[in-house]
Formats: C-alpha cells, sequence, structure tokens
C-alpha cells in the first residue's frame, strides 16, 4: 500500500475515535481489514452493527445489502457509510422486487402461496427482505441457513409434511441446505426462473415441490466444478477440500467439508500443523488464511484467480476518503434504507436474529 494513504487512513481513523465503527467481512483486501475494528461473515457483521449504540458511524467495508442490513438494525442517529456505493452484489441484482412479487402471483394462482414461508438469503436487497417480513418469513445467512429451513417448514406443518419453501436468490445454498441439511431430496426441489412465464414451472410441479430455488447464484462460488475438486485430489491425496455453500450441489457433495466463511476459518485454525486444504470460497480470505497457516498447507481450489470484484472495490483510497470526509463533517456515500421497506425487513431481520443457535 501507498504510505501516505496508511499515514491518512491511521489519522483519520485517530481522529474519529470511538465516533466510528469499521466493520470489514472477511473477502475484504488486506489493506481494508487493517483498519476494521472487527472483521466476520454477513451474520457476524448484522450482529455486530445492531450492538454498536454509541457510534455515530458505522463504516461498512463489504457490499451494498450488508449495508443496507446495518442500516436497518443500527439506531436512527446512526449514520452508515459505505466507501464506494459501485460495491454491489450480482447474486443480490438476480432478484428484484418485481419479480419477487410477480412469483409470488404465481404461487397464489397455483393455490401454494398459503402453504409457503419465505426465506431470504441475506444477499439481497432490503426490499426483498421487506418482502419477506411482510410474509412472515426470515432472512438467513450460510451459517445459519438450516436452522432458518427448519424453522420455515415448522410454520407449514414441517420437513416432513407437505409445506414449501420460497429460497431466494441464492438457488445452490437452498439445494445444498435442504437436501445435505434436511434431508429433502433434489426431487423436492424446484428452480424458479423469473424470466420464463409462470418461473418456467407447471402448476403441478409448484404443487410437488418443497423447495422453490429463485434462479439465482454467486459469480465467484459457482465458478468452482467438480473437476476442480478432482485435480485438488489428484495433486494432493491427503488433501481436505472446504467449500462454502454458495458452490454448485456438484462441487459441496464432491468436497469434504461445507461451511460459511466464519466455519471456514474456525476449521482451519483448529487444525492440525502439516494439514492440506483446499479452499473454494474468495480468494482474498483464501489468501489470509495461507498467510495465516504457515504450519499447514492450504491452496486455492481454483486454478484461475477469482477475486470479488465488487467486495474488492473497497480499497484504502476509498476508505481513506470516506473516513476524511466523516472527520470534516460532510460524510458521503451513506446508506439510508427507504422507511416501509426498512420496517418490514427489520421483521425478517428480527426473526434471523431470533433464531435458535
Ligand atoms: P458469508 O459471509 O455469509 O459466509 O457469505 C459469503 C458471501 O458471499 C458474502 O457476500
Ligand atoms: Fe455477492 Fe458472491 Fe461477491 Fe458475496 S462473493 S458479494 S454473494 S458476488
Amino acid at each position: 500500500s501507498d504510505p501516505d494513504l496508511v499515514e491518512r487512513a491511521r489519522a483519520a481513523r485517530a481522529a474519529l475515535g470511538p465516533r466510528a465503527f469499521v466493520l470489514g467481512h472477511h473477502y475484504q483486501r488486506d489493506e481494508v481489514i487493517a483498519f476494521a475494528d472487527v472483521t466476520g461473515d454477513s451474520f457476524k457483521l448484522a450482529r455486530e452493527a445492531a450492538a454498536r449504540p454509541e457510534a455515530e458511524f458505522v463504516l461498512f467495508c463489504g457490499v451494498h445489502f450488508m449495508a443496507e442490513s446495518a442500516d436497518i438494525l443500527t439506531a436512527d442517529h446512526q449514520q452508515v457509510v459505505l466507501p464506494d456505493l459501485a460495491a454491489g452484489c450480482s447474486m443480490a441484482d438476480m432478484a428484484a422486487i418485481d419479480q419477487v412479487e410477480d412469483a409470488w402471483d404465481v404461487l397464489v394462482d397455483a393455490g401454494v402461496a398459503d402453504d409457503t414461508v419465505p426465506v431470504t438469503y441475506m444477499n439481497s436487497t432490503a426490499a426483498i427482505k421487506a418482502f419477506t417480513g411482510r410474509h412472515g418469513g426470515t432472512v438467513c445467512t450460510s451459517s445459519n441457513a438450516h436452522v432458518a429451513l427448519r424453522w420455515a417448514f415448522e410454520k407449514v406443518g414441517g420437513v416432513e409434511g407437505t409445506g414449501k419453501v420460497l429460497f431466494m436468490p441464492d438457488q445452490h445454498l437452498g439445494r445444498n441446505t435442504a437436501v445435505l441439511a434436511l434431508g429433502l431430496t433434489l426431487d423436492d426441489c424446484v428452480v424458479f426462473d423469473p424470466r420464463r412465464p409462470n418461473g418456467g414451472l407447471t402448476v403441478q410441479q409448484l404443487r410437488d415441490a418443497r423447495m422453490i430455488l429463485w434462479r439465482g447464484h454467486c459469480s465467484v462460488h459457482g465458478r468452482f466444478s467438480a473437476r476442480n475438486v478432482a485435480d485438488a485430489r489428484a495433486a494432493d491425496p491427503d488433501v481436505t477440500v472446504l467449500v462454502h455453500p454458495e458452490c454448485t450441489h456438484e462441487v459441496v457433495t464432491a468436497a469434504d467439508l461445507v461451511g460459511s466463511t466464519e466455519f471456514i476459518i474456525k476449521t482451519l485454525d483448529a487444525a492440525p500443523a502439516g494439514s492440506s486444504w483446499s479452499i473454494g470460497t474468495e480468494l482474498n480470505l483464501v489468501r489470509r488464511l495461507a498467510d495465516q497457516h504457515p504450519d499447514k498447507r492450504v491452496a486455492y481450489l481454483d486454478d484461475t484467480v477469482c477475486f470479488c470484484s465488487t467486495m474488492n472495490r473497497i480499497d484504502l483510497p476509498h476508505l481513506v476518503w470516506a473516513m476524511e470526509s466523516l472527520v470534516a463533517g460532510r460524510p458521503v456515500n451513506r446508506i439510508v434504507v427507504d422507511p416501509e421497506d426498512a420496517h418490514w425487513a427489520r421483521v425478517a431481520l428480527d426473526q434471523m436474529l431470533a433464531l435458535p443457535g
């Protein structure tokens, strides 16, 4: 990093003191993580944001949907700042609120809406979370998706019953959790494609389904393939393959372990010296894990470089610019969620925070 910028960042951070709280997602660059007061996955960061009422400014080093959730969970007097407004998420963009409203109408027409609970992944816009709150559902993250799904199925007769979950926007997290953690089958899952009439599904398919999966995915985790897993095993027969549940079902079932970024970090921390790992998640995190565990072999699952380009938009220049704007009393890039959406999104977020475990 540019030493002048590091100096400016230190000066601005010191000038802000406890007035500011800096959150950093695990996929952020090292130069940004160096200034984070706390790092975490999206679940931990949502909880941390809600637990800092004394901070006037919450600087969110992550992507737009996370900053929106922080704005919803913080008090009115607190300001949430996203250092680069272009730090979006291609997965969140795959579910627009109009499409979701139309999809619900399809479920109503098929006679299944009363028997369906929406569950939305954190990686969605505030409007989708608000839709979920209005329809009695919950938000989830990759660390609690199994608990959220069980809770949702309990509302409509249990996992063994006939009720359904509409899971948005990540089809892979939904499918992987339903099949691997809840014991549903691949045949219980259908994919709702918002670009096709009636989602590309017949009324009978909708009636028979247990998991209605939105056709969305993560452009970073979606790149890993079963071939990558086979190659990792061929290169090192002792390797343990550890992947994020946003990977495809094929990859997750070929891997040895699956879990959220927080799970991946804890697993590496607990691993014995000399053990060998191939990790399928975002590259900033994998490189940091390799640096932090020189006594273990930590490899990246793919041979092509795969950062999350929008996470990477938050860099030191943007962080310095955002912090200096706060010091100067002219905050930039404030994230403010529409109050009506914020109310209902909070219902769905609070439901997530109240889930057991
Ligand atoms: P978690 O932080 O919940 O592991 O999610 C990963 C991710 O893709 C965040 O954008
Ligand atoms: Fe979105 Fe995937 Fe990037 Fe996470 S890693 S912000 S889900 S594109």
